[in-house]
């Protein structure tokens, strides 16, 4: 029997409810997926919590990353089949065993990469690159700050960026996510729960400060971010696992004539172009050995208000994993 997990309104975890469906049938463009496995993300919390609007007029399926098989395919669509491998990362709908997606946001996995990687990294590893290569793109030589290191796309983004050549320097909290950091591609990681983060970040550059931070706290840490950066250095709010950073002004910018942006990553999923050269640029830093997608240990789906206490928790480390 299908399933989904419903979400009627927006609050704790014990708003996400467990209800048969029939598996829907997928219109002009669309495709039915049976999911093999899917990503748990920080903005399923967002949604659930109500911190970002509900996005429908109805009961709310979350979820934004998954892989699976397709078992249908509905007119006017080419290139995909019935039995292919794909995954994908749109914005909510995952939390499902089976869902229809748009043709045109499916990506082919590869033979090389399982579906639970590919589930763990669709929306956290297409985030690090569109960061790392767009909202500021590094050089060999630089060294930037990421906070949250040890998380989902904290430990995509030290790999990633070491294999960049690029120096990166780690938050996280507690001496166990450090740890854990460090041995996902950062050259040194602060913990951000105790002491002065900010004058370790400056001790760590000779007092210059680093040329982008990519903050997905926000609240808690946006203004030491702001105190980090290097003369014309980029701030990449990207996130708010903390809280919204609704005390910074622009005003805080003219410290150092910095650069500021706030992207999401469906802007750029947005293009088919981008998508698929993203996805491609992914999947071959991970069958190479270069990036990990660290998904521990599975949940069962109808586990996920578990895991998303977890998550809210900072309990999680790497990218949490569902299975229908
Ligand atoms: N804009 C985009 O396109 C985009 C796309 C993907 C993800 N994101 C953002 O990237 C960030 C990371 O996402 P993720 O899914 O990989 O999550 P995650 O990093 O695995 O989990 C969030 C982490 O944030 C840290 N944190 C700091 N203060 C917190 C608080 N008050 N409550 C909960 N966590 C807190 C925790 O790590 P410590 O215990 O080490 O502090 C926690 O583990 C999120 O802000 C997410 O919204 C943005």
């Amino acid at each position: 029997m299908a399933y989904a997990i419903f979400a009627a309104q927006p609050g704790g975890t014990e708003v996400l409810e467990r209800r048969d469906i029939d598996p829907p049938l997928p219109g002009s463009g669309e495709v039915l997926i049976r999911h093999t496995a899917i990503g748990v993300n920080f903005i399923d919390v967002y949604f659930r919590t109500g911190a970002y609007p509900w996005p429908v007029e109805r009961d709310l399926v979350l979820g934004s990353e998954g892989a699976g098989v397709v078992e249908a395919v509905g007119p006017d669509v080419t290139g995909v089949s019935p039995g292919d491998r794909v995954a994908y990362t749109v914005p909510n709908g995952a939390y499902a065993s089976h869902r229809i997606v748009p043709a045109a946001m499916l990506v082919p996995l590869p033979d090389n990469v399982q579906d639970e990687q590919a589930a763990g990294a669709m929306l956290k590893g297409l985030t690090v690159h569109y960061l790392i290569h767009h909202s500021y793109a590094v050089q060999p030589g630089d060294t930037v700050l990421v906070h949250a290191a040890a998380g989902g796309v904290g430990q995509i983004a030290g790999q990633w960026l070491r294999a960049k050549g690029v120096r990166a320097i780690g938050t996280a909290g507690g001496a166990e996510k450090c740890a854990l950091a460090r041995d996902n591609g950062y050259d040194a990681v602060i913990d951000y729960s105790s002491g002065d983060w900010v004058e370790e970040v400056k001790a760590l550059t000779d007092g210059k400060g680093v040329a982008a931070v990519y903050d997905g706290v926000g609240k808690d840490t946006i203004l030491g971010s702001v105190a980090v950066l290097r003369r014309f250095g980029s701030l990449v709010s990207f996130g708010q696992a903390s809280g919204a950073p609704d005390q910074f002004r622009i005003s805080h910018l003219a410290s150092g004539s910095l650069r500021l942006t706030r992207p999401t990553l469906f802007h750029h999923t947005a293009s088919r172009e981008w998508l698929t050269g993203a996805a491609a640029d992914l999947f071959a830093v991970i069958a190479e050995g270069r990036v990990k997608i660290d998904t521990g240990t599975p949940s069962p789906l109808a586990d996920v208000a578990e895991v998303h206490a977890a998550l809210e928790g900072r309990k999680t480390t790497g990218s949490a994993i569902l299975i229908p």
